[in-house]
């Protein structure tokens, strides 16, 4: 690849290996940036020049194989090897992670929780064992970890996400309501903020709802259109 893509170029790939995904079960072939724009509601133009960041893939009145692009996307992604993950608090969320069993289908197996708990030890959740937080050096020293989510309360995220660099682990999925400090270190991290999402839904609702009333000049409302 060489050149430095921008993040919303990448936030969007997902969305096309995703649609792409499900064009495949449906047994199309081809498809053209006009038609793939009319489904994900994004511009042909848009699609071109995302997909011309990785060199084009599109032939000029052919479109998109979309097996091809499917699997370029995926390349991409990162998602042609299989990623180990170990997930670091073994509650709610933890347990929610390993047990959803589409990560596995993109390559992200989950292959141990950890928590200190002594209460959840020996548990397991679709087959992942739950261990002591206690026993993660002798675990990492034992399986290739490529990704811990950090699914456990923020006060010791930190110190944690300090603990898994130090093993090596240089990929975090932090669901901590809390920036990690890792400056200078060598990792990459994916924040996960669920209430984010909820507040720009209220923020849209909000904007949507005053969108049809007429307000007075006190803001309150007098009638709706
Ligand atoms: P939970 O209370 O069900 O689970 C937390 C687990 O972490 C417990 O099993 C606890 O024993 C364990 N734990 C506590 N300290 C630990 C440590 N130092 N090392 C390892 N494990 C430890 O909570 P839930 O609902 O699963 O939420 C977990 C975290 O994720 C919380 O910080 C919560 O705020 C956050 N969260 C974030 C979301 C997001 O969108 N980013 C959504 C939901 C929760």
């Amino acid at each position: 690849m060489g050149k430095d893509i921008s993040q919303a170029v990448i936030r969007r790939m997902p969305r096309y290996y995703r649609y792409l995904g499900d064009l495949l079960e449906q047994g199309v072939e081809r498809i053209s940036s006009n038609e793939l724009s009319a489904k994900m509601k994004v511009t042909a133009s848009q699609i071109r020049q995302d997909l011309n960041n990785f060199g084009g893939f599109g032939q000029q009145g052919y479109g998109y194989n979309v097996q091809f692009l499917y699997s370029e996307i995926g390349k991409i992604l990162g998602l042609e090897q299989q990623h180990n993950v170990i997930v670091i608090g073994a509650g709610n969320l933890g347990q929610a992670l390993a047990n959803y069993p589409k990560f596995k289908k993109l390559g992200f197996v989950i292959i141990g929780l950890f928590d200190i708990n002594p209460k959840l030890k020996g548990e397991t959740q679709s087959g992942v064992p739950v261990m002591m937080l206690e026993g993660l050096e002798d675990f990492a020293a034992r399986h290739e970890i490529d990704i811990a989510a950090l699914t456990m309360p923020k006060n010791n995220a930190d110190k944690i996400a300090n603990r898994l660099v130090n093993l090596g682990i240089h990929a975090i999925w932090n669901f901590a309501h809390v920036d990690l400090d890792l400056v200078d270190k060598d990792v990459v991290v994916e924040n996960v903020h669920l209430s984010d999402s909820l507040m720009q839904l209220s923020y849209n609702m909000n904007m949507h709802q005053n969108a049809g009333e007429i307000k007075d000049f006190n803001g309150k409302r007098v009638e709706r259109l």
